[in-house]
């Protein structure tokens, strides 16, 4: 009987399939004011590339787009923006890994990496893998993804008239903001607690503050607001990280800093400990299974 409290979760990495089409959608559960919204041809773009995600099942390649000029131009500006503050801004770790994008993934400023190329270099470094995804999941189903190493990406790119800052994930965000530190062994096993840390996290390097989170390696307006002396910044409290509102589509109002990636993984296990479960789970890396442990 207390079996049926618990709520259907992923156990194979096939079953991922179905979530392909739960994802947060604009004017609904998203607030209207995206700037492509009102732009026909971008949400006529939108769509083709809604359609790779829903028909895409694992295991299969992930299409190869051809980007149009204007896709082209955008991606340009970000990764030049980008790259002039990623010396100053970005955590080490993010520094180290872009080169070999650059010179292993078609990281340029006149090119859009593919998803495909991307995801087999991964699979190499630390055994992620993307997924093409339509748009922003639920938490749950995107955190179950990433419990197979699976990351859901997203393929398209921001609209052209607002570069510095788009109010959901893109193409951009995930090759520039994610992809860097998924091919960091130690960050790799790092995916909890997500939004104060893997996406809007800072971190201390000696006694300066930088970005470590994708959300913020990915908008040039955000990660130069960051570390600034405008937001709030918390040292990192996983008991208050946990229960602290944040706004999805606007710069975040409070960082939260962690002393260092090991520091961080330490109070994030620290506190998963504490969180009561009904069983616990284990990962199989040879069946790519979830088992179920009874306890
Ligand atoms: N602002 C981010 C960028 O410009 C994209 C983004 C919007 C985002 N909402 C998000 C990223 C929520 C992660 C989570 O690149
Ligand atoms: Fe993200």
């Amino acid at each position: 009987k207390k079996k049926d409290a618990v709520p259907w979760f992923p156990r194979t990495i096939q079953e991922l399939d179905r979530f392909a089409n739960q994802i947060l959608t604009y004017g609904a559960e998203l607030d209207a004011d995206h700037p492509g919204f009102k732009d026909p041809v971008y949400r006529a773009r939108r769509k083709e590339f809604a359609d790779i995600a829903y028909n895409y099942r694992h295991g299969q390649p992930i299409p190869k787009v051809t980007y149009t000029e204007e896709e082209k131009k955008t991606w340009g500006t970000v990764f030049r923006e980008l790259k002039t503050l990623y010396p100053t801004h970005a955590c080490y770790e993010h520094n180290h890994v872009f080169p070999l994008l650059e010179k292993y993934c078609g990281y340029q400023e006149d090119n859009i990496p593919q998803l495909e190329d991307v995801s087999k270099f991964l699979q190499t470094c630390t055994g992620f893998r993307l997924r093409p995804v339509a748009g922003l999941l639920s938490s749950r189903d995107f955190l179950a993804g990433l419990a197979f190493r699976v990351f859901h990406s997203t393929q398209y790119i921001r609209h052209g008239s607002k570069p510095m800052y788009t109010p959901e994930p893109d193409v951009c965000h995930e090759l520039l903001g994610h992809v860097p530190l998924f091919a960091d062994i130690s960050f790799a096993q790092f995916s909890q607690v997500y939004w104060f840390t893997v996406e809007f996290g800072l971190c201390k390097e000696g006694d300066a503050i930088k970005a470590y989170g994708a959300g913020l390696l990915s908008s040039f307006g955000e990660l130069q607001y960051c570390l600034s002396d405008k937001p709030e910044i918390q040292s990192l409290n996983l008991e208050k990280t946990a229960v602290q509102k944040y706004p999805v589509t606007e710069f975040q109002p409070v960082y939260y800093v962690a002393e260092s990636f090991k520091n961080a993984k330490e109070k994030v296990r620290r506190f998963a400990s504490t969180i009561p479960r009904p069983f616990s789970v284990r990962y199989n890396p040879y069946t790519q299974r979830i088992e179920v442990l009874d306890n």
